[in-house]
């Protein structure tokens, strides 16, 4: 079961309400990292609206967010456009020739006409300030926004936005390093009286305890000034991280050429999958009942503390000293036919047995959008703690859920 902590998500957007009020600029939930839509009136209040990929989750902010819409997409179809013209505030396009091919549709929507629809395009700043190539859209060669290059001498008429979208789980020193890429390439753009939004994306880790808010404010402060425009950041994983786990029961344990294994009710590659794409190393706990016997918890879950329960902290096993039969170290796996569906090995302070119960921490951002029933896997179901410590299930799935996807 994924299990939201609403607490959690409200200390997340508290912090950034304070941050867009202190930089003045507003802030917008990335619906492709968080999209649980049931949690969205607890966020609403302190968020400006959400920022869209497309078609699909700017009609689920036009449904159940009702604030304003930012939206991009690497492409539109004609579909795509004619509907969001009805509804979002922004819509960014990702190149060239996809602004001309709609440009005159957009320009002649009445929206656009009475200044309710502003479009931008994405901008390539060619600034890779990221450690892992997957999540750099600024490497060579990129499909991901104009370069200064692409965009010198086009006809520009019709938008009044920039957008760059360059950093994932940084810091705001790579911000700034970044807006001087983005002046030096598109400042004389953003002087100019046309633009008037610069949307700089997500990737601001900004609810991390280390992360320098100060800087952040500061930024946006002296953007707004230098350039005269409106500014808008649109994170994702600052909204919903330390807010969820995946609860996971132990369905099977046995040893094989001298490891020991657990085959989990949840599966690495179905419910987890950045735990293999990025490759993200979760925390995971045991969880054992009060009043057990058990020893004292060694560490309780940040996000959600579910009452009668203490958690034991899998360790990393690259710490532990003993072989991997002296000690209680498992190699987690999915029920999947799929050889590396494993989340990973780590240690516990005992043995596993069926009907354990574990815990995946930070499980709410990029996880819950990206599941999927590959082997008819059970989707887990899905719950939101409240604040009072009380759990209400708000969706589970069944085998109709799993046929109905693909026909
Ligand atoms: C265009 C755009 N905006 C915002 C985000 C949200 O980023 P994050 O969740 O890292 O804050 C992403 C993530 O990929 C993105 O591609």
């Amino acid at each position: 079961m994924f299990v939201i902590s609403i607490a959690a998500l409200k200390r997340n957007t508290a912090i950034l309400r304070e941050v867009k009020e202190a930089a003045g600029c507003r802030l917008v939930l990335a619906l492709k990292g968080f999209s649980c839509w049931k949690a969205f009136p607890y966020l609403r209040d302190d968020l400006d609206g959400c920022c869209a990929s497309g078609l699909w989750e700017g009609l689920l902010a036009r449904d159940y967010f009702q604030k304003h819409i930012v939206t991009y997409s690497p492409a539109y179809d004609e579909a795509d456009v004619t509907a969001l013209c009805e509804f979002t505030h922004h819509l960014d396009f990702n190149s060239l020739p996809q602004w001309f091919r709609f440009r005159s549709q957009v320009m002649s929507h009445p929206r656009f006409q009475s200044g309710a629809l502003h479009c931008g395009l994405r901008v390539n700043p060619e600034c890779s300030t990221g450690q892992v190539p997957i999540y750099d859209p600024c490497v060579a060669g990129s499909r991901l926004g104009i370069t200064a290059e692409q965009l010198a001498g086009a006809d520009l008429a019709g938008l009044s936005g920039l957008h760059f979208h360059t950093l994932c789980e940084q810091n705001s020193d790579d911000l700034e390093t970044t807006l001087a890429a983005v002046d030096e390439k598109f400042g004389h753009l953003l002087r100019s009286p046309q633009f008037t939004y610069l949307n700089m994306g997500g990737g601001h880790w900004i609810t991390q305890p280390f992360y320098n808010r100060e800087r952040l404010i500061r930024l946006v402060r002296e953007t707004k000034q230098k350039y005269l425009v409106d500014v808008w950041l649109e994170p994702g994983e600052a909204i919903a991280i330390h807010a969820g786990v995946l609860r996971a029961t132990v369905m099977d344990v046995f040893e094989s050429a001298g490891h020991r294994l657990a085959i989990l009710s949840v599966s690495a590659t179905a419910h987890m999958p950045d735990v293999m794409e990025m490759p993200y190393r979760p925390a995971v706990f045991l969880v054992e009942a009060q009043g057990t016997g058990g020893p004292k918890p060694d560490v309780s879950i940040p996000a959600v503390s579910v009452k009668d329960e203490i958690y034991h902290l899998a360790g990393d096993p690259k710490s532990a000293t003993r072989g991997p039969l002296d000690s209680f170290i498992y190699r987690l796996g999915g029920p999947t036919c799929l050889a590396g569906d494993v989340a990973g090995d780590f240690s516990f302070p005992r043995e596993l047995k069926v009907g354990d119960t574990l815990v995946f921490d930070d499980m709410a951002h990029y996880t819950m959008v990206k599941t999927t029933t590959f082997n008819g896997v059970k989707h887990p179901a899905i719950a939101l703690q409240h604040e009072d410590g009380t759990l209400e299930v708000i969706r589970e799935f069944g085998y109709e859920d799993f046929r109905d996807r693909l026909a």
